[in-house]
């Protein structure tokens, strides 16, 4: 991977300030996030238009904070029709807004609330040994996952993971070089790799 080596020094977003989703129900979205979810009501802004493009979109903007000060917010429109259907259920599992917990214990303190709120829940699941999860949907069919790390080092794995990287883009791109499926390749590649995950452990 070609990585530009001029960049200024220590030019890294600090933090998350906010991730933002629109919804069409801010009533049953702010019960959720501070009700079942623990979160502050944090900030509100009605306007008329969008500041950054100047689209006439009328709206409510609402954030909630968590532990850290940041933020998960929504916007409620005045008039928005739904949103388009996923044109395949992977999208619907694989995007998604994951929130730390502070450990394990904790992570099964939330499935115990999020069932008596008769939120639907799968886990816990242990991702490898990396960190271990719960997953639900706010009311907004939103999936949301409460996390905590196993492995303190979890987000420090820059090597592997610049060699993984290199092994999907090159796979795909020899593969398309050669006429054969990527799809396939690609598939070929993740099994090999998982045989490589079990001899660790
Ligand atoms: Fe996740």
């Amino acid at each position: 991977m070609n990585r530009p080596t001029n960049r200024p020094a220590g030019l890294v977003p600090k933090m998350l300030n906010h991730l933002a989703y629109v919804t069409h129900d801010v009533a049953a979205t702010a019960d959720f996030y501070t009700r079942v979810l623990g979160m502050e009501l944090a900030s509100t802004i009605f306007d008329d238009h969008v500041p950054s493009t100047g689209e006439n979109f009328p709206y409510f903007h609402i954030f909630f904070r968590m532990g850290d000060g940041s933020t998960i917010a929504f916007f409620e429109c005045t008039d928005l029709p739904p949103a388009a259907k996923s044109t395949h259920p992977a999208y619907d599992t694989f995007n998604h807004c994951a929130l730390w917990v502070e450990n394990q214990a904790e992570v099964r303190r939330w499935l115990a609330w999020l069932k008596e709120n008769d939120v639907e829940v799968i886990g816990p699941i242990d991702h490898k040994g990396m960190i271990e999860s719960i997953y639900f949907h706010d009311p907004n069919g939103i999936r949301l996952e409460l996390t905590t790390p196993i492995d303190p080092d979890w987000n420090r794995h820059a090597r592997q993971g610049e060699a993984d990287l290199k092994l999907w883009v090159e796979t795909k791109e020899r593969a398309k070089a050669e006429g054969r499926d990527p799809a396939q390749a690609l598939l070929q590649m993740i099994r090999e790799s998982k045989k490589r995950y079990a001899q660790a452990g």
